[in-house]
């Protein structure tokens, strides 16, 4: 069974040229994927333009390795006024084992904006 929680939103492959000079994948790259990965459900639900303002609770657990099967899940955490909080699992599926790995957790807060960036405030979420 799957230990894991939320919808998955992203799914991708980790390539040699996102890799550090130790050989891992950098966690800039990661948290690129869980920045867009996080954007889809608040995009969905915000139905508007949105920009990220805030990342917090970042916890990198276990390092991604090249050719890894990256997928992030993605909940709802928070909705207010003009933001709304997308909590962003990370999971890696190895080459060789056939298993996820949880290995980076976030939340990634996104605002609803105006045409001149502002925050707007959110008109319905579903
Ligand atoms: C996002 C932005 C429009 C917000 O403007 P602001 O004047 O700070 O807005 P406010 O203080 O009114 O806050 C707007 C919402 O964001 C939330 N927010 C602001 N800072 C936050 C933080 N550090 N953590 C969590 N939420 C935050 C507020 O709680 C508020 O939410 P609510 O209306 O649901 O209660 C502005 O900061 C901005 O343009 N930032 C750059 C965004 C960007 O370029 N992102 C990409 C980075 S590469």
């Amino acid at each position: 069974m799957k230990e894991h929680q939320g919808e998955l939103s992203l799914s991708t492959i980790a390539m040699p040229a996102d890799a550090n000079a130790n050989g891992d994948i950098f966690g800039g790259w990661v948290m690129a994927q869980m920045d867009m990965a996080g954007s889809i459900p608040a995009k969905m639900a915000v139905r508007d333009r949105i920009v990220t303002v805030a990342v917090d609770k970042m916890k990198f657990l276990k390092p991604v390795k090249v050719g890894d099967r990256v997928v992030c899940y993605t909940r709802v955490l928070r909705t207010g006024t003009t933001s709304i909080t997308i909590e962003v699992d990370v999971y890696a599926e190895r080459l060789t084992e056939s298993k996820e790995v949880k290995v980076t957790e976030g939340q990634f807060t996104y605002v609803s904006i105006d045409e001149r960036g502002r925050p707007k405030r959110i008109a319905n979420f579903i």
